[in-house]
């Protein structure tokens, strides 16, 4: 695990960006991990400049999603699949029909799991796998007390990420209560992994997933057993760690060497 420290977000979305950037000139026809949230939407919009810039093209690019809300359709503003669209597939030049995000209306859900991984596999397994981490240090919807093993499946949402999300819709009863995500044990099969954490709200996760001990409390911690994982932060978001001083020029230096 390498964690980058950065003055701010906009710079380590920059680095992040600079990496998958460099994978998808290396290997076009690469296939992407990729995660919602407010965390990666700046690396979003960099690489869709990049695409603007004609220096990157996501043409022959697949993507697969983390997560989906259980219970909601494609179409529905708070979807991931929408999320994706508007902040990313919109902007860049992917063929939509090569982006993959859990089927929120599956009626058989341990179907839809199955072939999710499945299409994974067929696709030669995922490159690069971009995720955010969860104030409680989750990473997709692997909240603490999942199985560090856990594969693709139906996950019941803490009562905090119900409330934490609450303010995105109508009434407290529409606020979905299952995810289909993607297991730990999944995520930690990507060849590389890109992390970002900014803001000091992100600060104990980042602490108990790069200097905690490995625990299904803090998912992200599983993170350790990986051979290519990077971790991009801003200083807030670093300030707990206890080597922060050290990581923030050995960092740079393994990401020159890489
Ligand atoms: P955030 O969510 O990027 O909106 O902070 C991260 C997460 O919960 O995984």
């Amino acid at each position: 695990m390498e964690v980058i420290i950065c003055k701010t977000a906009e710079e380590a979305s920059r680095l992040a960006a600079d990496m998958i950037a460099g994978l998808v000139k290396k290997n076009p026809k690469c296939v992407l991990g990729l995660a919602t949230g407010s965390t990666p939407v700046k690396m979003y919009a960099e690489l869709a400049k990049d695409v603007k810039a004609k220096k990157i093209s996501f043409k022959n690019v697949k993507s697969w999603n983390l997560d989906e809300y259980y219970g909601l359709a494609p179409t529905h503003d708070q979807s991931y699949r929408y999320f994706m669209n508007e902040n990313f597939f919109d902007l860049i030049d992917i063929d939509k029909k090569n982006t993959h995000v859990l089927n929120g209306l599956a009626k058989d859900w341990k179907k839809e799991v199955k072939a999710y991984e499945a299409a994974i596999a067929k696709a030669g397994g995922i490159d690069l796998q971009v995720l955010g981490i969860g104030s409680d240090g989750h990473i997709a919807f692997n909240e603490p007390g999942s199985a560090l093993t856990s594969r693709t499946r139906l996950v019941s949402l803490t009562p905090q990420t119900i409330k934490d999300n609450a303010r995105f819709f109508k009434k407290a009863a529409d606020v979905p209560k299952y995810a289909l995500s993607m297991g730990v044990g999944t995520i930690c099969e990507a060849k590389t992994v890109v992390l970002l954490a900014f803001g000091k709200n992100k600060a104990d996760a980042v602490k108990g997933a790069v200097e905690g001990g490995i625990s299904q409390y803090c998912t992200a911690s599983a993170l350790q057993m990986h051979q290519d994982a990077w971790f991009f932060c801003d200083e807030e978001a670093a300030s707990k760690l206890k080597l922060k001083k050290y990581y923030a020029w050995r960092g740079l230096e393994e990401l020159a060497r890489r």
